[in-house]
C-alpha cells in the first residue's frame, strides 16, 4: 500500500461540494460550477503523501504558478478565473485557492524536457532513445538536449508509478488532432520557460504541464512550472556528468532513504514524519526557487 498515511478530512464551506482530495491539492465546485482548486501544504515522495506538511509550501507554489500563468498567457489560454477566496472559505485558504474553469481534463501528463535526466536517463542509457525517440551518443546526467522533446505519460492512480509513452500511444488515445495540439503547447511553454528562467539564474530541466478543454478550446491547467512539476538547476553549478542538485524535494528524498531513518522506499510501511531541520531546509528550497524566478521577495 502507498499513497496516504492518512487521508485529510476535506474541509467543509457552504456553497461548496468537496469533490477531489489529491495528493496536494483539495477540489471543490462552487455553485457557478466553477473549480476551486485549494493547494495544500502536503508534500509527497516515493508515491507517498509524507505525514508532515511543509508550511507555506501551497501558498509558495499558487503564486509561482500564476506569475508563470500571466507569462504564457499569449501562448495558450488558462484556466484561472479568479484568486478571490470563496464567501465562508476559512481565512487559511488566501493565497493558495484558485477559482478555476472545470475542464474536460486530457489523461496525459505532458512532458517536456530540455535536459536527460531520471526517467529519460534510465531510457537513454539502456536504449539511446527517451520515450522511443533517438538521441545522439555521448549525453550524460544533467546534458542538454539538441532540442527539447515532448515526453507524455500517463498519469497514474494514487500510489502508482506515471508510466512513459510514445507520441504514437497519445495519439492513439486521444487522437491525433488533440495529440498534436499537446506536443506543440508543450513544447511553447517549455521553451518559453526555459528561456524566462535561463535569465533568472535557473536550469529548467523539464517540466509537466496538464492540459484540459473547455468546449474545443484546449486550455493548460493544474499548477504550472513550480517545483513540484518541473526540475529546477541552479545555473552556476550545472555540469553535466553527475546528478544536479535542485530546488525541489530531493532533501527530504535524501533524508527518507538515509539509513539512518529505517525506512525503506521499496517497503510496505508509511514514511516517518520529517524532522523539524529537514522541514525547514525544503520550506527554503521552495521559497527560494519563487524569490529566483518572480525577483520578488516572499511576503
Ligand atoms: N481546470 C481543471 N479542471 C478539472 N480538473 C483539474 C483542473 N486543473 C487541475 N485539475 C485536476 O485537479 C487535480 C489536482 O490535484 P492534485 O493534488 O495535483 O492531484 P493528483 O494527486 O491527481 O496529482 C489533478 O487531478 C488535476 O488533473
Ligand atoms: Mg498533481
Amino acid at each position: 500500500m502507498t499513497g496516504f498515511v492518512e487521508k485529510p478530512e476535506p474541509v467543509q464551506v457552504p456553497g461548496l461540494v468537496h469533490l477531489h482530495t489529491g495528493k496536494v491539492r483539495d477540489l471543490y465546485r462552487n455553485e457557478a460550477g466553477d473549480l476551486v482548486m485549494v493547494a495544500s501544504d502536503r508534500i509527497s515522495a516515493y508515491d507517498w503523501v509524507l505525514p508532515t506538511e511543509i508550511p507555506d509550501k501551497g501558498r509558495v507554489l499558487t503564486q509561482l504558478s500564476l506569475w508563470w500563468f500571466d507569462r504564457l498567457a499569449d501562448l495558450v489560454p488558462h484556466h484561472v478565473i479568479s484568486t478571490e477566496l470563496p464567501p465562508g472559505a476559512p481565512a487559511d485558504w488566501a493565497g493558495r485557492t484558485l477559482v478555476c474553469s472545470a475542464l474536460r481534463m486530457v489523461p496525459v501528463e505532458c512532458v517536456a524536457r530540455g535536459y536527460l535526466t531520471g526517467s529519460g536517463l534510465v531510457e537513454y542509457d539502456r536504449s539511446r532513445t527517451v520515450c522511443g525517440l533517438a538521441l545522439p551518443e555521448g549525453l550524460s546526467d544533467g546534458s542538454e538536449l539538441p532540442a527539447p522533446i515532448f515526453t507524455p505519460a500517463t498519469k497514474a492512480a494514487v500510489g502508482e508509478h506515471d508510466e512513459n509513452v510514445s507520441y504514437e500511444e497519445v495519439a492513439r488515445q486521444v487522437g491525433a488532432e488533440t495529440a498534436a495540439q499537446l506536443r506543440q503547447a508543450t513544447l511553447a511553454v517549455y521553451s518559453r520557460a526555459r528561456d524566462l528562467a535561463r535569465e533568472r539564474g535557473i536550469v529548467l530541466a523539464d517540466t509537466k504541464l496538464e492540459f484540459g478543454y473547455d468546449g474545443d478550446r484546449l486550455v493548460l491547467a493544474d499548477e504550472v512550472l513550480t517545483p513540484d512539476s518541473s526540475r529546477f538547476w541552479p545555473a552556476a553549478t550545472w555540469e553535466p556528468g553527475r546528478p544536479q542538485p535542485s530546488y525541489d524535494k530531493q532533501y527530504v528524498r535524501d533524508w527518507l532513504t538515509d539509513p539512518s531513518t529505517g525506512w525503506d522506499r521499496h517497503g510496505e510501511l508509511a514514511p516517518p514524519p520529517l524532522p523539524p531541520e529537514v522541514v525547514a531546509a525544503t520550506r527554503a528550497r521552495y521559497v527560494e526557487a519563487y524569490e529566483q524566478l518572480t525577483g520578488v521577495p516572499w511576503q
